[in-house]
């Protein structure tokens, strides 16, 4: 396997106020090709602008010190112009929100097409059609040469994920980042989301970044964890390793937050002894 992603000392700085304040400081991690990375970490650990800093979407109040290569090619020395033509293209991200990321007045398929087309020039508005159906198909879209002329207001909370899934795919990006991708979806469309990223990604080879606040959710998939407090990567490791030997009191914490099976017996257990049912004492 070859390096994909590769990120290096990186440190974000705001330019606030107050002065300058560092949000990501000195944070390193490395991506094979098709490979799985989870970033967890609670809210304002700086998870979000690391993401931001891999696709060269900072805010203009924030600067980056460090290095992200793609493929070797440091990303922050290259041009805006190249930067831009990468992003949709060799990577891809999506966001907590889907609607927020769709534009109400058009069809999801007219949304799709112009993404693909923005990456393919030359490319008919025929065979963007063709790409938008066939991409709304892989994410399980049902009826998807239908629903390719609807409208986001006609689709549910986990299907216009898969819509955004759908256009992140076209254009069958290296790496695709999912930042709280299942955040605002009730728990059982979260699990299918998570089943649908866990699938295209052994289909299409796409590496991917799955950033949450949730160790439960990252560890359905990610096979290589960071976690991240206060900007700071406080531990990094496979999510087996992770999960069996944490080593630093906040992946601790973290995942004594993490329900489990043997917890509910326990508590299980616990009412029944108070009911006073059961075994013995
Ligand atoms: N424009 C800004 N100016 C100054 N500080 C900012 C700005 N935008 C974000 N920050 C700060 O950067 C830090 C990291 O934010 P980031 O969005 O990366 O957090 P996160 O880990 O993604 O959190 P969440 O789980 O809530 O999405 C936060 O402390 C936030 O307050
Ligand atoms: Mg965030």
């Amino acid at each position: 396997m070859s390096t994909l992603l590769e990120v290096e000392d990186l440190t974000i700085t705001f330019r606030t106020a107050h002065g300058p304040v560092d949000v990501v400081d000195g944070l390193s991690f490395t991506l094979e090709q098709g490979a799985s990375l989870g970033i967890v970490g609670e809210s304002g650990s700086g998870k979000s602008m690391t993401s931001l800093a891999v696709m060269g979407l900072l805010p203009p109040t924030a600067s980056l010190r460090g290095r992200v290569s793609l493929d070797g090619a440091d990303l922050t020395s290259l041009p805006e112009s190249k930067v831009r033509r990468l992003r949709g293209d060799r990577m891809s991200m999506i966001f907590q929100d889907p609607l927020s990321s769709l534009n109400p007045y058009y069809s999801v398929g007219m949304q799709i097409e112009e993404a693909y087309r923005a990456h393919r020039p030359g490319v008919t508005r025929r065979q963007a059609h063709k790409v938008a159906v066939e991409a709304m198909e892989r994410v399980h879209i049902a009826d998807a040469a239908r629903r390719v002329d609807h409208y986001p207001h006609q689709f549910s909370g986990g299907m216009r994920q898969r819509v955004m899934i759908a256009m992140a795919l076209s254009t069958e990006p290296d790496l695709l980042i999912a930042d709280e991708p299942t955040t605002a979806l009730d728990v059982t469309v979260q699990a299918q989301i998570l089943d649908l990223l866990q699938e295209v990604r052994r289909e299409t080879g796409t590496a991917l970044i799955l950033i949450s606040h949730d160790l439960a959710v990252v560890s359905e998939i990610a096979e290589d964890v960071v976690v991240m407090r206060h900007g700071v990567a406080v531990e990094q490791a496979p999510a087996e390793r992770l999960f069996s030997d944490p080593q630093h009191p906040y992946t601790r914490a973290l995942l004594d937050a993490v329900p489990r099976i043997d917890d509910e017996i326990g508590e299980l257990r616990g009412i029944d002894a108070a009911a006073g049912v059961g075994g013995k004492p």
